[in-house]
């Protein structure tokens, strides 16, 4: 009788044990696979919305015309100027897009925390890009502009050009802004490029007219 409880003992412990390993075994594949499965789906549905949007809209005509415009704009007014700046000159246009846009909370200056204010306050920083690369071969002139952020470049436009060659180029860059100049923009850009012929930069109203874009550019040679 003993022997048999013991027999008895020993088997629902083996049954028990097995079932705990099955239970636990079921439970980790259940939880993990489809969860794995998901983000992984998902990290690649955004990796090729975002690929897929920046060949859309990189506007980059690889014939070339000599000159580019390269820019970045948060809310549209750099841009404005630089679609002008190319309609006049006749260039190449380059967006240069943050790869993780700003919103109207980052934008916003008035809050000590938000990304603009963190971003400026921190020259090491570089914001990744997610336009297409660009290639400068070829071009011998190019206009970059961009927003003043507190007195100075995005530091985007740093990690643009930090990624760039300009040997060879004539680099003159331009801004808007709600009133302060330049300032040392042009050249920190031009410090942290090492490299390329850089003129001094000049800040332009949004309003700017074609005619005096002409006149600024001659003024340049
Ligand atoms: C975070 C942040 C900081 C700014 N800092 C300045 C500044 O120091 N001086 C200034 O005149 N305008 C400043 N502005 C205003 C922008 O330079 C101006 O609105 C610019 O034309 C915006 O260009 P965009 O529309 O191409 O982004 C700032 C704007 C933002 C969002």
């Amino acid at each position: 009788m003993k022997r048999m409880i013991s027999i008895l003992t020993a088997m629902m412990l083996v049954f028990g044990l097995s079932a705990c390993a099955g239970t636990e075994s079921t439970k980790v594949t259940g939880n993990t696979e489809p969860e794995t499965l998901e983000s992984s789906q998902m990290a690649e549905g955004n990796l090729q919305k975002e690929a897929g949007s920046v060949n859309e809209e990189g506007s980059v005509n690889e014939e070339g015309s000599g000159v580019l415009v390269v820019y970045f704009s948060a809310t549209g007014t750099t841009k404005g100027v630089a679609e002008k700046i190319a309609a006049v000159t006749g260039a190449d246009i380059y967006e240069i897009k943050a790869a993780q846009e700003y919103t109207a909370a980052d934008l916003n200056w008035n809050d000590s925390n938000s990304r603009t204010t963190k971003e400026q306050n921190d020259p090491s920083v570089r914001p990744q890009i997610g336009s297409e690369a660009v290639s400068l071969d070829g071009y011998k002139t190019i206009y970059i502009g961009y927003p003043i952020w507190w007195g100075e470049e995005p530091r985007i436009m740093d990690t643009f050009v930090e990624s760039n060659n300009f040997e060879g180029i004539t680099v003159i860059p331009f801004c808007t802004s709600g009133g302060s100049g330049i300032g040392r923009s042009g050249q920190n850009l031009a410090d942290n490029a090492g490299s390329g012929t850089w003129l001094e930069g000049k800040r332009l109203g949004s309003g700017v007219s074609e005619d005096e874009i002409r006149s600024w550019i001659e003024g340049l040679k």
